[in-house]
């Protein structure tokens, strides 16, 4: 069955997403509420909506929208309705009653409910129309989550939940999960349960919420929003109402039982207005006082709020098994939380589904985990697991996995899916080197380099895997959050701080060189970013022969922000792309005033149909919906150019100091009008000598080399300034540019 035209019924949070994200994948879609006043501000809010629900924000008006009484004929055309009014059963049950009744035969209907039993949505539906009925659980936001769960119900039509199933994969680019009727499904289940367990234990362990978010986040490859940031996301109030539900609809031996209990502070915290960041605020708040925004958290013993303490573990990659070995309080607390999750998780199964694998996937496609309860006890090892744990009460899963004294239980990855992704690849490809920033692994005859610092920020290791890796064909790809935030900046500034200057300098030679080598090795070099892709990550991606995006990417050149100049190839790259265009044949300081006004205000892309204008993607890079799909795209790209030749070097030619001087003029102007102050007229003038040329006539012709020399040279010069270095300590501590 094909789907061609979808109508989503109730225009709040959820459909709207649903809307947005159909309309991303080119699929007609009319969007139906009580009166169309709702839905025509739903699509407005889509349309201002940041981070931004569409992909192209010019097809806003390709949403059709409506009200159900004199626009519920769309309906007829529909061959999917999605349902996703408020969570009230007698309000859905009206509304399925209306769409059967008009709907075409054999259109599917799916509710986007999150703790209504499927038995209980279709109670009233008969035998033939349950057959076209189940859950689509999308995950807010909706274009950013991977999960979907789909649930069905006995009577259904297999064929036609698989084709909705491969539809929602291949179009909409989601990990669908095909799971159970049971409360919360997978990832809500086991994500709130983990949640109430990280802030009860952090209450009775007396951790600070700070605490407690830095031990429930990054080390355990967790969000850095942790429990108490998230809860705050989320909405306090919201987080209750999902908690008074699981309670309503769990057994009273279920475990959810004895950590969703009533906590004091959470009434207090709700009935005075601070819900969580739609509100004054929750477990923190941002206090406005003195013209001074002062980030606050709650203490949990006098419920007062105080100037939030940044808490370092010094631990900033994943570490499971380094955190629960730690040998003071964040080690029990990771413990205790740890292993109640794999208990909890794995006393779920086969109950909730009987592929535990399902459990780990819904944690890292709607939870961003970097691994699910059963990777965690994979990791820790069965054997350390259960000596640590003692007595197994009630727990098939372990009690058997115990018996069996197996260490290498987990198996496959990613069963829900029959796409080669790299998550199935990496089981068993051959690690070949690792450092502490990056993986290389071999498989078949390739290599693929994996980031794996905090944010993926670059350094001197990453940079090394990368340069060892070019002996085979290469795919640089990862399954974190971002694809690379850029250059690591702590790392940079330590040797500052030491002033070392010299080490930096070092870096950012290793750093060219490298991006050089990637462009002009023997064999073909493929980026499959996703997420940020930003600085340092963008020109990783810009100097690599092939390019597999995902839909979801951030990219750009963001260096001006904290004082300095793209120097790794950046601004060199840009201008050949800008260079080729037909504009530049007829003015050749059209490409370096274009890549002026892009880098220096440090324009990005939050998405490729954003980033192609700005020439940050190319057409012919390849742009993929399904970040399962990135993959074999990429290993696609490398079959495709077996005989693949690499480039010849690039050459340019520049104006030099008359086309500097433009640039200066237009500094001038932006200065006069106060958009920019003092230090921005010293980056802005360093970057006007890169894109210029540097001491060059446009007769000359420079290499690819003299253009790193300029970038590097201007880099070095900012980053000893001291206004540069107040941008990237500010930038660092808050997540914000400083102007100065
Ligand atoms: P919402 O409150 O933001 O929006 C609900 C919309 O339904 C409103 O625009 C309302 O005017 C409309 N509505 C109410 N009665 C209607 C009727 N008879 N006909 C047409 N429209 C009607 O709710 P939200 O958050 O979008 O939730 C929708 C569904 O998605 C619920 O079942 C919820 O449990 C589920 N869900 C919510 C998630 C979230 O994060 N908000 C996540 C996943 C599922």
């Amino acid at each position: 069955m094909e789907i061609k035209k979808v109508v989503v019924i109730g225009s709040g949070t959820m459909g709207s997403g649903i809307a947005a994200h159909l309309c991303n994948a080119d699929v007609p879609v009319t969007l139906l509420d009580l009166k169309t006043e709702i839905s025509e501000k739903a699509r407005e809010r889509i349309h201002k909506s940041r981070p931004p629900l569409l992909i192209d924000k010019s097809k806003i008006n390709n949403i059709k929208v409506g009200n159900i009484n004199e626009d519920f004929d769309t309906v007829k055309d529909a061959d999917w309705i999605v349902e996703a009014v408020v969570e009230r059963i007698d309000i859905k049950h009206d509304i399925y009653s209306k769409i059967f009744k008009n709907r075409k035969e054999g259109a599917i209907v799916s509710s986007n409910t999150s703790s209504i039993p499927i038995k209980v949505l279709s109670e009233k539906l008969t035998d033939n129309e349950k057959k076209d009925f189940c859950i689509t659980h999308f995950f807010n936001p909706v274009r950013y989550m991977g999960l979907l769960e789909i649930v069905k119900n006995e009577n259904n039509d297999l064929d036609k939940i698989n084709s909705l199933k491969i539809f929602c994969e291949k179009e909409l680019g989601k990990g669908a999960i095909v799971c159970n009727d049971t409360p919360g499904f997978l990832g809500n289940r086991i994500g709130v349960y983990a949640m109430q367990v990280a802030m009860t234990e952090a209450i009775k362990m007396k951790l600070s919420i700070e605490e407690a978010d830095a031990v429930f986040g990054r080390p355990m490859g967790i969000p850095k929003t942790g429990v108490f940031g998230l809860y705050d996301l989320i909405g306090i109030d919201l987080m209750v109402d999902v908690l008074k539900s699981f309670k309503k609809e769990l057994p009273e031996t279920d475990d959810f039982q004895n950590v969703a209990k009533e906590i004091p502070l959470i009434t207090k915290l709700i009935n005075e207005g601070y819900t969580g960041r739609k509100g004054k605020g929750g477990f923190y708040r941002i206090n406005k006082s003195n013209n001074d925004k002062v980030l606050e958290a709650i203490n949990l013993d006098t419920e007062k709020y105080s100037s939030s303490k940044k808490i370092d573990l010094k631990m900033d990659t994943v570490d499971i098994v380094g955190l629960i070995n730690r040998d003071d309080k964040y080690g029990k607390y990771s413990w205790s939380v740890i292993s109640k999750i794999i208990t909890y998780a794995s006393s779920l199964v086969p109950g909730i589904t009987d592929k535990f694998n399902d459990i780990d996937e819904a944690m890292r496609l709607g939870f961003n985990w970097a691994m699910g309860p059963f990777e965690m006890l994979n990791e820790i090892g069965p054997k350390n697991f259960f000596e640590r744990l003692g007595q197994i009460k009630n727990n098939k899963f372990l009690e058997n996995l115990s018996k069996s004294n197996e260490e290498n239980f987990y198996g496959k990855r990613q069963l829900y899916t029959d796409i080669e992704t790299l998550g199935k690849i990496k089981s068993y490809a051959m690690k070949i080197d690792k450092n502490k920033s990056a993986n290389i692994y071999r498989f078949k005859d390739y290599n693929i380099v994996e980031f794996t610092t905090k944010a993926n920020a670059l350094d001197y290791n990453s940079m090394d895997c990368l340069k060892n890796a070019t002996d085979k064909p290469l795919i640089i790809i990862n399954e974190s959050m971002q694809f690379s935030a850029g250059v690591n900046l702590s790392y940079t500034m330590d040797f500052v701080n030491k002033g070392d200057l010299k080490s930096v300098e070092k870096f950012i030679k290793y750093f060219q060189e490298t991006c050089k080598h990637l462009k002009y090795s023997k064999f073909p070099v493929v980026s499959a970013p996703s997420g940020l892709t930003l600085g340092g990550g963008f020109e990783v991606l810009v100097q690599s022969n092939f390019v597999a995006s995902h839909t979801n990417i951030v990219v750009g050149l963001v260096e001006t922000m904290v004082g300095l100049v793209p120097a790794g190839g950046g601004c060199k790259e840009m201008l050949w792309r800008w260079s080729q265009s037909e504009e530049s044949k007829k003015d050749p300081d059209f490409a370096p005033l274009k890549v002026f006004e892009i880098i220096g205000y440090g324009k990005t892309a939050s998405s490729p149909i954003e980033a192609e204008p700005l020439k940050y993607l190319m057409p012919s890079d390849k742009k993929i919906m399904n970040r399962n799909s990135l993959f074999p795209t990429a290993l696609k790209l490398i079959n495709d150019n077996k005989n693949f030749i690499p480039d010849t070097e690039c050459k340019f030619k520049l104006s030099g100091k008359p086309l500097k001087d433009k640039m200066i003029k237009l500094l001038e102007k932006l200065y006069n009008d106060n958009v920019i102050l003092d230090h921005g007229m010293t980056v802005g003038s360093e970057l006007a000598n890169v894109l210029s040329g540097g001491d060059t006539s446009i007769d000359k012709t420079l290499s690819e080399d003299e253009l790193y020399k300029l970038e590097l040279d201007s880099f070095m010069r900012l980053i000893e300034t001291k206004k540069t270095q107040d941008r990237i300590n500010h930038t660092l501590t808050t997540g914000k540019p400083l102007i100065n």
